[in-house]
């Protein structure tokens, strides 16, 4: 029996590399096992979330599916979007909005702190539903392993609080999931503020590497990342925060812990050199076939009606087998 792994990620446009190396290549190291069964989603429902526009959606879904497919995420799981399996996966997250309660939904820290920055007024029920869809994404497929970042723990453990809830009120519906978050050494900091996330909301992106920086930038962003005046290089996280982060980052990029990746370097030019030949050979590829993937539309279209097919299938079997339990109605 292989561990089916399930996870989404949200249409957020440009991804940068420490989306790459903490998100990504974790999910792509997981797909390469071939013990598991991946199935990632763009969630685009959860886009909607939020004020949005629609073009941009549109652009942004594209982008994202083909960002995931040139980073070789194909063939080794199935990549969809999450509304082109709108009809059982919103069907399935009502039952689940049967089985939670306004309580619960209210608690979550994501819906509070995005609520009271926009005001009642402005914030959409969607917004305060938006785990119970998260947790039908999950629990349709039977999904025993969710990657998933810090920020979507709370959501998770709901998530498990609600199959459990559902099976022992109705039997045994739904696989109860757990998470899994990247190592520490793949999580990169801004360049230039080593202490915060690369990519943090905030930032002005003079410290964030993109996917698709060309190599120019890639080289004048990582020179300009902070460093300090100790001329030796070795990595200490807490006093030496850039030296560090640029070890991490040229160690995950190279296969190496960061204090493998120091070794035979010398000044933090050496280091930054290193860095830059390592994002532009890992980045580059990529490039390539992202560009080649939105020069053939229809190539990517085909990869995620695949996809579309395949998790349509896979989650009818779940909410057939809802349906019946919580009680309704079955004409067939
Ligand atoms: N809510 C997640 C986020 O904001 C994205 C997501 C949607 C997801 N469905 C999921 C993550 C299912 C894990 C499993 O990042």
């Amino acid at each position: 029996m292989t561990t089916r792994v399930f996870t989404g990620l949200k249409p957020t446009g440009q991804l940068q590399v420490g989306n790459y190396l903490g998100a990504i290549r974790p999910l792509l190291d997981l797909a390469a096992d071939p013990d598991n069964d991946v199935l990632v989603c763009v969630a685009d429902l959860h886009a909607l979330t939020v004020e949005h526009n629609p073009s941009q959606l549109r652009e942004l879904t594209l982008e994202m599916a083909a960002t995931l497919v040139a980073c070789e995420l194909n063939p080794r799981a199935t990549l969809f979007i999450q509304s082109s399996v709108a009809a059982e996966h919103t069907e399935l997250s009502y039952l689940l909005e049967s089985t939670a309660t306004y309580g619960e939904m209210s608690r979550m820290v994501q819906f509070k702190e995005k609520a009271k920055a926009q005001g009642a007024g402005s914030t959409r029920l969607s917004l305060l539903t938006y785990p119970a869809l998260m947790a039908a994404d999950i629990l349709a497929h039977q999904t025993e392993v969710v990657p998933v970042g810090d920020d979507q723990r709370q959501h998770l453990e709901l998530t498990t609080t609600l199959a459990r809830r559902f099976n022992t009120r109705y039997g045994h519906v739904f696989t109860v999931p757990q998470g899994v978050t990247p190592a520490e050494t793949a999580r990169i900091k801004d360049l230039r503020e080593p202490t915060t996330k690369m990519g943090k909301t905030g930032s002005d992106g003079a410290g964030v590497i993109f996917l698709r920086d060309n190599p120019d930038d890639i080289a004048a962003k990582v020179r300009r990342a902070v460093t300090d005046s100790d001329t030796s290089l070795h990595y200490d996280p807490s006093s030496r925060p850039g030296v560090s982060n640029l070890a991490t980052l040229l160690g995950a990029l190279t296969g190496m812990t960061p204090e493998q990746a120091l070794v035979g370097l010398t000044g933090s030019g050496q280091l930054k050199q290193a860095v830059t030949v390592a994002l532009v050979d890992t980045l580059g590829p990529i490039q390539k076939r992202y560009q080649d993937l939105r020069a053939d539309p229809g190539h990517l279209r085909d990869l995620l009606i695949a996809g579309r097919d395949f998790a349509s299938a896979s989650a009818a079997t779940t909410v057939a087998a809802a349906r019946e339990a919580i009680g309704l109605l079955d004409l067939a």
